[in-house]
């Protein structure tokens, strides 16, 4: 290549350059622009939906004891522990807990699929779990046991109503 070829390219190149450094700035500029135009904090409706997506975990449903625990929400945040106790040491509470329901929310993306190879709601998946026991699979759903995270990953839920969800997940085995 020549020397004179060289210098065209570079005159190109650099034209080029320089073309796409004020492309990027018009486009920063453009950009900050269109944000500071549609980012509207007072649109009332995505105001609450972030304030919906903020709310404690405690504040979703987790079945027919949820509105106890859902109205005072900030209470529950602030003592999640002491409400969890005692949930788990009056068996009217535990009787009160829909155990189905909680299924569904809870542990169905993975017991109802089979994902991440949870055993389904068939009988022949269980036969070997079931002779553990109710108290070592309770104990397995609680705390976790290999794939399957500790509560299904919803630490919001009491001790008593992973019990619950076990035993609605055994009756429809056994
Ligand atoms: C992320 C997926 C996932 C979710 C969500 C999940 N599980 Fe599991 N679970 C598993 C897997 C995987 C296993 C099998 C673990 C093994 O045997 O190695 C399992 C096993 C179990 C077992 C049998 C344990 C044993 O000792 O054989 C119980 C009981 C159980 N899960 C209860 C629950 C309950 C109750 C929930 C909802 C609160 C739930 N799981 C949610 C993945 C999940």
């Amino acid at each position: 290549m020549s020397q004179n070829e060289d210098k065209i390219f570079m005159r190109h190149f650099t034209g080029l350059m320089v073309f796409l450094v004020i492309f990027t700035v018009v486009i920063a500029f453009f950009g900050a622009y269109l944000g500071g135009k549609f980012n509207s904090n007072d649109n009332a409706s995505q105001q609450a939906n972030t304030e919906r997506n903020l709310q404690s975990p405690a504040a979703v449903y987790t079945g027919s004891e949820a509105p106890q625990l859902a109205a005072p929400a900030a209470a529950v945040a602030a003592a999640p522990a002491e409400t969890a106790a005692t949930a788990a040491t009056t068996d009217e509470a535990q009787a009160d807990i829909d155990g189905a329901a909680i299924y569904q929310t809870a542990c169905f993306a993975c017991h109802g699929t089979g994902a991440a190879g949870a055993p389904m709601l068939q009988a022949d998946a269980w036969t070997e779990r079931l002779a553990q026991g109710e108290d070592t699979l309770v104990d397995h759903a609680i705390n976790g046991f290999n794939a399957m995270p500790p509560k299904g990953g919803q630490m919001q839920l009491s001790d008593a109503q992973v019990r619950a969800v076990v035993q609605y997940m055994l009756s429809q085995v056994q």
